[in-house]
């Protein structure tokens, strides 16, 4: 029996000390109840009294050194594991980073952004108003009845007889002198919408900036300064504008304002079409119907009110010459600006 045991004891260790032991098999096979350590100690009732503890104290030695084998070599599996795991999940924190795309604003967001800060810092607040229009805002409150040929010039998309997409932004100013009493002084940037077809110079869906101040003993002398301010902000401190009469239904008298230009200085060059100056904006005193539409009292109040597509001015600065590059979001045009 005490060869049994030793034999027991060499093998387990020889087959313990193979490269990639099965250690459940291998506890199983002399542990295990039914195992052949588990077997000899079975047969010790066959032993004389002598022998039995002696015996008996060689099985329980060749157990503890068994299961301490089978431990230690679990340990060292474990150990090899973490280190193997180390090595293929080790990151060179030297390596250069993937720098994330970073993505910027559209020219035509940073041109209506550096619009609204020079009117914010003049004092006026910024209002919206719907995409989606009646007729009497976009058109009749502003003074173009039915069949006026203004209609004809700002032809938009109609979703019923009576909602339309708005043409101009200037219906945003009947929606403000129906909510506030004066003084008002308001911007109003946003999306407008005309049924034209897409070439360099034109677009279905453009921008524009709308302004207007009323009150009090408000004169054309306030809406001049006012925009020569904002154009020496706009253009640089050497601009100077020029108001040419013109006809707008809503303003009376209206002005088409023109500055400088701020290529040439006003000598003539390719950006102004060698006429020095470059058109802007619409712009007027606010149209007694207007304000009487919007329940203002025309003999006490007076306003002035402007009108600028963000599309054009956004070009002039950066020289762009086809509108469409505007809405194709090619990166290599937008990552420029
Ligand atoms: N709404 C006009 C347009 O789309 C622009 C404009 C002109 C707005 C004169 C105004 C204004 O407020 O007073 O052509």
């Amino acid at each position: 029996m005490r060869e049994t045991l030793e034999r027991i004891r060499s093998t387990a260790m020889e087959q313990l000390a193979a490269p990639n032991a099965d250690l459940e098999q291998i506890r199983i096979q002399y542990l295990g109840k039914k195992g052949e350590l588990t077997a000899v100690l079975r047969g010790m009732g066959k032993l004389s009294a002598e022998e039995r503890p002696v015996i008996g104290q060689l099985a329980n030695e060749v157990r503890a050194d068994i299961e301490a084998a089978i431990t230690a070599q679990a340990e060292k599996n474990a150990a090899a594991a973490l280190e193997k795991k180390l090595v293929d999940e080790r990151i060179d924190v030297t390596m250069p980073g993937v720098a994330p795309a970073r993505g910027r604003r559209h020219p035509l967001a940073i041109i209506q952004h550096e619009m609204e800060e020079i009117f914010i810092g003049m004092g006026f607040q910024i209002a919206e108003g719907p995409e989606v229009e009646y007729d009497y805002y976009n058109f009749q409150a502003l003074n173009i009845p039915e069949n006026h040929p203004a209609r004809d010039t700002q032809d938009t998309f109609y979703i019923t007889e009576n909602i339309l997409l708005r043409s101009q932004t200037s219906p945003v100013q009947v929606h403000v002198m129906e909510e506030q009493r004066p003084p008002i002084r308001i911007i109003s940037p946003g999306r407008v919408y005309r049924s034209d077809a897409m070439d360099a110079t034109h677009s279905p869906l453009f921008h524009q900036l709308e302004g207007l101040v009323v009150d009090r003993g408000i004169t054309m002398g306030d809406l001049k300064g006012m925009l020569e301010l904002a154009a020496k902000q706009m253009f640089g401190e050497q601009t100077r504008i020029r108001f040419r009469p013109h006809h707008f239904p809503f303003t009376e008298p209206s002005a088409e304002v023109d500055v400088s230009c701020f290529a040439c200085g006003g000598k003539g060059c390719r950006l102004c079409k060698g006429e020095g100056w470059i058109e802007i904006l619409g712009a007027g005193m606010v149209h007694p119907n207007v304000l009487r539409n919007c329940n203002i009292d025309p003999e006490e109040y007076s306003g002035f009110a402007f009108g600028m597509g963000i599309e054009r001015i956004t070009m002039l600065k950066y020289h762009i010459d086809d509108i469409r590059h505007l809405y194709e979001n090619d990166v290599r045009f937008l990552s420029q600006f």
